[in-house]
């Protein structure tokens, strides 16, 4: 396959690092320093669904593609209103499609399981066209008053619409299980039956356990992916990264010895935006015009789980 449209959406609220320090006890200058993120955009009237929506139309309209011509809708979210139907259906209502969908949920590597899961089916010959739409609210599960988990995100929605073509040189998937690293519970209704306690509680993370996975687990997914292609790094022409943390880039970017200006970057103004990181930064790219017919892209995401994946294709 390859992809053949990209289309995003964000929230048009924007909260700087200054305003976070209104009611935080934080400054611009540790949030800057510590994660390179300045400023993000932050859901205040938008639903999510719309979002998401609006991205996949883009992505269609960037393709040249109709709604009724697609064959499969994969949404990468990790929550959003809807506990159910899947947002994937939702949105295939929206842009008017009749094709099957589902949801997956695979943490900040989103984009990349859709991915894989779309190329198996074009390796099946089973479908033609396929709708990935990345849409993450984020800010919803953080504690606003938890200083060490809210400054990192932000909200978005990304899409991209694939084709037939050989331009998926390889992916690979990794997941190591570590479920008190990253987690977050949301309380289910009561019944008359449950005997056990339960919570409500906002995302927590142990930062620089996540930070150490991310950097090993990065580091190892894009060697796979160059290794398997017998790809050498040096001629990877743009590495796209999940955007948490410039920190982590920065050492993701040294471990392969390769110039900065071969990653670039939107976590300044965008923050983590979950699965939506790698197809909104995918279609700035191109919407800025730096990417090539041709260029060979490396891309890779971590996540929660902690699940994992790089992808290398050619543009
Ligand atoms: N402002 C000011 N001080 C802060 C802030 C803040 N926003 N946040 C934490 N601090 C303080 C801490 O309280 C701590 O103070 P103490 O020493 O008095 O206890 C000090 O700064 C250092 O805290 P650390 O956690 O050690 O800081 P660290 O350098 O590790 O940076 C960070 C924290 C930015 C979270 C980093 O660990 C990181 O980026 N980790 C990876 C995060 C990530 O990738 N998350 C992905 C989640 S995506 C998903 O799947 C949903």
């Amino acid at each position: 396959m390859k992809i053949s449209g990209t289309g995003s959406v964000l929230p048009k609220k924007i909260v700087t690092n200054d305003m976070l320090a209104q009611f935080l006890d934080t400054s611009d200058e540790w949030i800057r320093t510590r994660t390179g993120v300045v400023s993000r955009h932050v859901i205040s009237d938008e639903r999510l669904e719309d979002m998401a929506i609006e991205a996949a139309r883009k992505a269609l309209d960037d393709a040249g593609m109709k709604a009724e011509e697609l064959d499969f809708i994969i949404c990468s979210n990790v929550v959003n209103e809807y506990v159910t139907p899947q947002l994937s259906c939702i949105i295939q209502g929206g842009i008017g499609a009749t094709c099957p969908c589902m949801d997956i949920n695979c943490a900040c590597a989103g984009f990349i399981h859709a991915l894989e899961i779309a190329e198996s089916f074009y390796r099946a010959e089973r479908v033609k066209n396929v709708l990935i739409v990345c849409a993450e609210e984020p800010t919803r599960m953080t504690d606003w008053s938890d200083r060490r988990t809210c400054v990192l995100f932000g909200d978005g929605a990304g899409a991209a619409v694939l084709t037939p073509g050989d331009n998926i040189k390889s992916i690979k998937l990794s997941a190591s299980s570590a479920t008190d690293k990253l987690w977050q519970y949301r309380l289910l209704q009561p019944t008359p039956y449950i005997e056990k306690e339960e919570e409500d509680v906002p995302l927590q993370m142990k930062g620089q356990d996540v930070f150490k996975f991310a950097v090993k687990a990065a580091s190892k997914d894009i060697s796979r992916v160059l290794d398997e292609a017998g790809v050498g790094a040096d001629q990877v022409d743009h590495y796209m990264l999940h955007q948490a943390n410039i920190r982590i880039i920065n050492a993701i970017q040294e471990y392969l010895e390769q110039p900065k200006e071969k990653f670039p970057t939107n976590i300044e103004d965008h923050g983590n935006s979950s699965s939506s990181c790698c197809p909104i930064l995918l279609d700035e790219c191109k919407k800025k015009g730096l990417l090539k017919r041709g260029d060979i892209i490396a891309m890779s995401a971590f996540g929660a789980g902690f699940v994992s994946g790089a992808v290398l294709f050619e543009w």
